[in-house]
């Protein structure tokens, strides 16, 4: 009995045609509205390939920063264009090496050398130092005769101090030519992050905006194209979702809810994708818009949520100091006639969010006092919390 159970899981039918197309970090052939970012990305490097490599004192100096907001193509298009540099100079003799760090996963520069050393050359350094490190990488590149681009994913996620030396390695004199950095970042972490150390090194900053209803719609069908079986998802199916991208601006949610839909319509043993199933999908897309992630919650930890939310807004930033924050704290509570904690207990408050996941706190200066450490929030637009918070208090009372 129990082994007809697991051929009928395995075998029966599925709406998807290639569910790993869905997965996270897979990389569809196309980058459709995107391909002038590639383009342009993509030029940087040219002087790669223009092979004049006796002339030392000019050579690359490519270090560029893309910049946006979340679910946008950022990372996606800057994968994908660096894997085509790597396979375009493969075809013509030239070694070129990619590789890919975000930093929430690898916070520190010890981490990431200690992963492209371990993944790209096979060099496991355990016990060495980063200076020691940094020698054997730029030994290994010039023994090759190769060039390393670099890609930096939410970068604000490490030290400055961090961020400055990869970019002091790209023009210390035995490095040069060999090495190049790409950081990826969202806005205002970026405008944070920058200072003339860092702007001095960066040739080309790269700004994405947000995706429009139209481009969305495009995009989801292409990508529902590649999933789903055909008949499986109908055109008025992927505009609901388009419209659900659009309040959050956000692809990967639209992404997000087309696969877990489809994992819901297997579950259901039905052939095609409803709106319920959409809906459902959402919910546990934005875990923190379910009910009962709010009634969770205590009286300090909304207000405290609603004052981060407000903030942001107020300044359209997405990260904020605990300074600031406690402020509009102070003024959420007389709004609702609540006794304020003291900023100390706030800073535990604060902590017990981020725990929840809703939150994160950065602290990309090495040398920043606590106060200057910045509060954001994950993925989700301040404004959507702000109207599910205000909806859940007002409920409360
Ligand atoms: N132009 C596009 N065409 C097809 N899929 C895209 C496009 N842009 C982004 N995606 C997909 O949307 C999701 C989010 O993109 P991603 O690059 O991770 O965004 P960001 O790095 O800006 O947060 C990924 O699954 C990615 O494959
Ligand atoms: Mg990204």
């Amino acid at each position: 009995v129990s082994r007809s159970i697991i051929d009928e899981a395995i075998f029966s039918s599925s709406v998807f045609k290639n569910e790993p197309t869905l997965f996270h970090g897979y990389i569809p052939d196309q980058l459709l509205f995107r391909e002038d970012k590639i383009t342009t990305i993509a030029q940087n490097f040219r002087p790669l390939f223009s092979g004049s490599d006796s002339d030392s004192s000019s050579g690359l100096t490519a270090n560029i920063a893309v910049v946006g907001t979340a679910g946008i193509g950022k990372s996606a298009s800057v994968k994908f264009t660096v894997k085509g540099l790597v396979d375009s100079a493969k075809k013509r003799g030239l070694k070129v090496y990619g590789d890919y760090r975000n930093c929430w996963i690898n916070r520190t520069r010890s981490a990431i050398l200690r992963g492209l050393l371990r993944d790209k050359f096979e060099i496991p350094i355990r016990g060495f130092g980063d200076e020691e490190a940094i020698d054997v990488l730029i030994r290994r590149l010039t023994s090759e005769d190769a060039h390393l681009i670099l890609i930096l994913d939410e970068v604000y996620a490490l030290k400055q101090a961090d961020i400055e030396s990869f970019l002091h390695l790209t023009d210390e004199f035995s490095a040069k030519h060999r090495f190049s950095v790409i950081m990826i970042s969202r806005p205002s972490e970026w405008n944070v992050l920058i200072s003339p150390e860092i702007t001095q090194r960066i040739s080309d900053v790269i700004y994405y905006n947000p995706y429009t209803h139209k481009e969305l719609t495009n995009i989801l069908t292409y990508r529902s194209k590649l999933a789903f079986k055909d008949n499986a998802i109908d055109d008025d199916i992927i505009e609901l979702v388009a419209q659900l991208s659009l309040t959050t601006n956000n692809l990967r949610h639209g992404i997000e809810i087309l696969h877990r839909a489809g994992r819901i319509a297997d579950r259901q043993n039905k052939t095609e994708i409803s709106p319920e199933m959409i809906r459902s999908a959402q919910v546990s897309v934005y875990p923190e818009l379910r009910a009962e992630f709010f009634s969770d919650l205590d009286d300090n930890e909304i207000f405290c949520l609603l004052a981060i939310s407000r903030n942001l807004l107020d300044k359209s930033l997405t990260a904020t100091t605990l300074s600031d924050a406690f402020d509009f704290y102070k003024l959420v509570c007389d709004e609702f006639d609540a006794q304020a904690i003291s900023q100390q207990d706030f800073k535990k408050v604060i902590k017990s969010l981020v725990s929840s996941g809703i939150i994160a706190v950065l602290d990309s200066k090495a040398d920043s006092a606590p106060n200057r450490k910045r509060i954001t929030i994950h993925d989700i637009p301040a404004s959507i919390l702000k109207e599910r918070l205000e909806e859940q208090l007002s409920s409360r009372n």
